[in-house]
C-alpha cells in the first residue's frame, strides 16, 4: 500500500481519523504538559526573590484591580533593543510568586517589568495624578482618586493566605505580622526590623506624600518601586550571553 492509500484510508474513515486525532494529540500533550508537574525544575532559582511585602502586594491588587495591564507589560524580552531599553531581560524566576502573572500582551505605555528606582515617590504620584503634568503627551488616564481612597488593611491578611494555598511561602511570622509590616513599610519613622528581615530590600517610606493617611496611592506606588529590583544580576549566571 502506497503512503498515498493509506492516508485516503484515514481520510475516508472516521473511527479512523478520531483515533489517529486523539493519539497525536494526546503525544503532544503529554510532551508540552508533563514538565510543568516539575516546575521546581522548569523556574530556575535565582538570588534575591522574595514573596511581595504586605504593601507591595496590596498595591498588586490595586494594578490588576485599575487594569493597568491592559496598557503596560510586565516582561523585558531577551532582544537587543528591549534590553538597551528596559534593562536585563524578565527571568522566570521574577514573576513566581504572581498570581496571576502580569505578563500582558499589550504596550500602549512602556514595560513596566524594572520601572523600580527608575523614578521618585514623588514622581510617581504626580504622573499618576495627572500623567500630562510630568509627560505632556501622555494618554494615559488619571487616578488622582487613589489618594484620596484610603488603603484596605484589614484583608490583607487574608490576601497573604490565599497566596500561601497557591504556594508563595508566606510563613506563620509573615501572617501574624501582616498588617504591623505593612503600617511600617508606609511610615519612615516606623520600626522596620522586623520588615526588613522578612521581606529583604522592602522600600519603606511615605509613598503617596502625605503622612496623615494610609492610602492606595501608598501601596500602588510602593509595588512600582518594588518591580525588577529584588534580583541581584551581580549574583546572576547569565550563560545566554545577553547583559
Ligand atoms: C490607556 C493606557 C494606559 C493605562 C490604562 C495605564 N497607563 Fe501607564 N502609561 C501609559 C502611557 C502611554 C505611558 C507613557 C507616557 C507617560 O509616561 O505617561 C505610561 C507611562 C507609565 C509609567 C512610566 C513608565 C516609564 O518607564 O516612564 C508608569 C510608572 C505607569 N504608566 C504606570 C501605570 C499604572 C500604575 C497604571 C494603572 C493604575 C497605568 N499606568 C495605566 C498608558 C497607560
Amino acid at each position: 500500500m502506497s503512503i498515498l492509500d493509506k492516508h485516503a484510508l484515514i481520510e475516508r474513515n472516521a473511527t479512523l481519523l478520531l483515533v489517529g486525532s486523539l493519539l497525536v494529540v494526546t503525544v503532544g500533550g503529554i510532551v508540552e504538559i508533563a514538565p510543568l508537574f516539575y516546575l521546581e525544575n522548569t523556574i530556575e532559582k535565582v538570588e534575591g526573590m522574595r514573596p511581595y511585602s504586605p504593601l507591595e502586594l496590596a498595591g498588586r491588587d490595586i494594578y490588576v484591580r485599575e487594569g493597568c495591564y491592559v496598557c503596560h507589560s510586565q516582561m523585558i524580552r531577551p532582544f537587543r533593543d528591549e534590553v538597551e531599553r528596559y534593562g536585563h531581560y524578565s527571568l522566570a524566576a521574577e514573576s513566581m510568586y504572581d498570581h496571576p502573572f502580569q505578563w500582558g500582551s499589550k504596550r500602549t505605555g512602556p514595560d513596566l517589568a524594572r520601572v523600580g528606582d527608575r523614578y521618585s515617590n514623588e514622581w510617581h504620584v504626580q504622573h499618576l495624578i495627572e500623567p500630562r503634568s510630568v509627560v505632556p503627551e501622555s494618554i494615559m488616564p488619571s487616578y488622582a482618586f487613589l489618594k484620596e481612597t484610603p488603603l484596605k488593611v484589614t484583608d490583607v491578611t487574608m490576601n497573604l493566605k490565599a497566596n500561601r494555598a497557591v504556594g508563595v511561602p508566606y510563613d506563620d511570622a509573615m501572617l501574624e505580622n501582616a498588617v504591623a509590616d505593612l503600617k511600617a513599610q508606609a511610615d519612615p519613622n516606623g520600626d522596620t526590623a522586623g520588615l526588613l528581615e522578612r521581606y529583604p530590600k522592602a522600600k519603606v517610606g511615605d509613598f503617596d506624600g502625605d503622612p496623615q493617611k494610609l492610602t492606595e496611592m501608598d501601596a500602588l506606588v510602593a509595588y512600582l518601586q518594588m518591580l525588577g529590583t529584588l534580583v541581584d544580576f551581580s549574583t546572576y549566571d547569565n550563560a545566554s550571553g545577553y547583559r
